[in-house]
């Protein structure tokens, strides 16, 4: 436990190198794993050409690790693959902030995916649904017998309810079969879509009724994954400014989309990094957050005495197979540098690292604002839209930041005028 917290020490301010040695002693990798993590070995054009279609070329996105986690007492190194400056920064600070002053602690609930087959227009909506529950058995047999692999390893179709939907007011009803079914690890999209489509004849003989989508849902309601997070001893002031924060989520959508896309800036990282669908978890959170009505902030945080405690359920429906997880060599290496094999232990990580970075990001907006730390690491950016060779980036930042404390803002503009400004005496001292 020392050691490792010595290999996070001071990690932001190690070479690149020196940071690949450390996630290879931390995380018990490979040569080949960090080869494959440092971009040395980069992702087979054969398997791209598989992945996707029309395949030209790559996207690259920096990946980057988020360190000073300790989630349910356990260190770890969280891979993050984003590009977007200060995020990384900020998840570390504030976790660094929890392990000193409180604790994570996470949990998940349900195992269950949801296939949705829908009867748009429905003549007898007694009778349909009057079959379908009598023939809930047989369906449920059917639909397993899709699936025997996933059978074999445990999961499988568990339930198959009814849920009915009016239609346009005076437009008559849809009936919509729920079949819920535990995927084990994997996310589960390609298998419930499958055993819908397969259900599809069985149940327009069954119900005389047509049957039209056949298709998962993102709001994966019935598997959740939660986090809490303490801080202990929390200066009140502090503790106020991020309740009133969580208030102002409450009260405001406006700020509540803002608010969330926060507490996404920790998950989607992950998600990216390990090869999971987060437009599904996107998707379904948001569903989520929705379900009273209202769009709500994805977290809440609270004074418990003199404590802060923050709260977070959602769904998440992420894989550890299928998909691909199990293909993309990076990902694999994410995978094993949380030492993650269970779906759910994934689910719960992205969870306890949403809310950190929900954490910090309300910590900086309540205290001093978020412009100072985000522009000063956003510097380099700048440099480089401004069009700085690499040897000029670290003087335009300088400057950028010198600026930055002065006149409070930073813009491309100015780091053009830098950038000129810096060749200009560069040319003047050559002669
Ligand atoms: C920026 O990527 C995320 C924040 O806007 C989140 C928030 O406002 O809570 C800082």
């Amino acid at each position: 436990m020392a050691n490792k917290r010595k290999l996070m020490e001071g990690f932001h301010r190690a070479t690149r190198d020196e940071r690949l040695a450390r996630l290879k002693e931390f995380c018990s990798l490979t040569d080949a794993d960090v080869k494959v993590l440092s971009g040395e070995t980069p992702l087979p054009a054969e398997i791209a050409e598989h992945l996707i279609e029309n395949v030209v070329g790559y996207f690259p996105i920096p990946l980057g690790v988020a360190t000073n986690f300790q989630i349910d007492g356990q260190d770890l190194l969280i891979p993050m693959a984003v590009e977007e400056t200060s995020i990384i920064a900020a998840a570390s600070a504030t976790a660094k902030w929890v392990r000193t002053e409180g604790s994570i602690r996470t949990y998940s609930k349900g195992r269950l995916i949801i296939g949705q087959v829908q009867l748009p227009s429905v003549r007898n909506v007694a009778a349909a649904r009057k079959i379908l529950h009598e023939q809930r058995d047989l369906l449920i047999g059917l639909a397993n017998a899709c699936v025997p692999g996933l059978v074999n390893r445990g999961g499988g179709v568990r339930d198959i309810a009814v849920r009915e939907i009016p239609r346009a007011e005076g437009d008559g009803t849809m009936l919509v079969l729920h079949v819920l079914c535990d995927p084990c690890d994997a996310m589960g999209a390609n298998l419930i879509n499958q055993v819908c489509e397969a259900l599809k004849p069985r149940v327009e003989e069954l119900t005389h009724e047509r049957v039209g989508l056949c298709i998962l849902s993102n709001l994966t309601d019935g598997k959740l994954a939660g986090a809490e997070v303490i801080v202990r001893n929390i200066d009140p002031v502090l503790g106020k400014g991020i309740v009133e924060a969580t208030l102002f989520a409450k009260a405001d959508p406006y700020r509540a989309a803002t608010h969330n896309k926060g507490v996404m800036n920790g998950i989607d990282p992950i998600l990216i990094a390990t090869g999971n669908d987060w437009r599904a978890t996107e998707a379904g959170i948001h569903a989520y957050v929705c379900r009273t009505g209202k769009y709500q902030p994805v977290t809440d945080w609270v004074m418990d005495g003199s404590d802060l405690v923050g709260r977070i359920e959602v769904p998440l429906a992420v894989g550890t197979v299928g998909g691909v997880t199990r293909v993309h060599p990076t990902a694999l290496v994410a995978l094993k540098m949380m030492g993650i094999e269970k779906a759910e232990d994934l689910a719960r990580i992205c969870a306890a690292v949403g809310l950190v970075q929900n954490l910090g990001a309300l910590r900086a907006l309540s205290t001093v604002g978020i412009v100072k730390g985000h522009m000063q690491l956003h510097a380099a950016n700048l440099a480089i839209a401004a069009g700085a060779e690499i040897h000029e980036i670290p003087r335009v930042r300088e400057r950028l930041n010198e600026v930055l404390r002065t006149e409070k803002q930073i813009n491309l503009t100015r780091a053009k005028e830098i950038l000129e400004a810096i060749r200009v005496a560069e040319r003047s001292r050559a002669f």
